[in-house]
């Protein structure tokens, strides 16, 4: 079983999407025994909450089911049990090397943007102040880079 952590500020908008968007990608394809996913944020200030209500609603639209409860990342322990562990933009991947103190971890750590099949944003941009576009945005850049990243993990 691979398992992918994908990681950002409030874990409330663009990780629960991620996850939702590559959950859907997992079950549509069979690979529930294969893969797993989960969503954490690098800060606390939402810890306990659904994801943002606009994410959800935006994702429903498409038949995406946003289920997550925000969790702060774990440092030593999230590092342990993924094997990847993608930043939705480069200041997420910036405090998550910082958490890698050994630097151990370099080689799990990595842009979701590197896995980008069309998409040309090298971040996932933060929809919180956003209008509905943002989200609408976010969840067509998720689309591509979860699609890009499927075909390189599912082997
Ligand atoms: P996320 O968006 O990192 O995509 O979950 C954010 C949500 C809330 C805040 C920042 C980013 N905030 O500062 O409250």
């Amino acid at each position: 079983m691979k398992k992918i952590l994908f990681v950002c500020l409030g874990n409330i908008c663009r990780s629960p999407s991620a996850e939702g968007v590559f959950s859907n990608l997992i079950d549509k394809n069979g690979l529930k025994g294969k893969l797993w996913c989960d969503s954490a944020g690098t800060s606390a200030h939402h810890v306990g909450e659904k994801a943002d209500k606009r994410s959800r609603l935006h994702a429903q639209k498409r038949g995406i089911n946003l289920t997550s409860i925000s969790r702060q990342f774990l440092g030593e322990k999230d590092f342990l049990e993924f094997d990847l562990i993608l930043a939705m933009d480069e200041s997420n991947l910036e405090n998550i090397r910082q958490l890698d103190t050994l630097k151990k971890y370099n080689h799990k750590i990595k842009l979701i943007s590197d896995y980008a099949i069309n998409r040309k944003e090298k971040n996932v941009p933060d929809p919180y102040y956003l209008g509905d576009e943002g989200f609408e945005l976010v969840l067509d850049i998720l689309e591509d880079f979860c699609l890009g990243l499927l075909e390189k993990v599912k082997i």
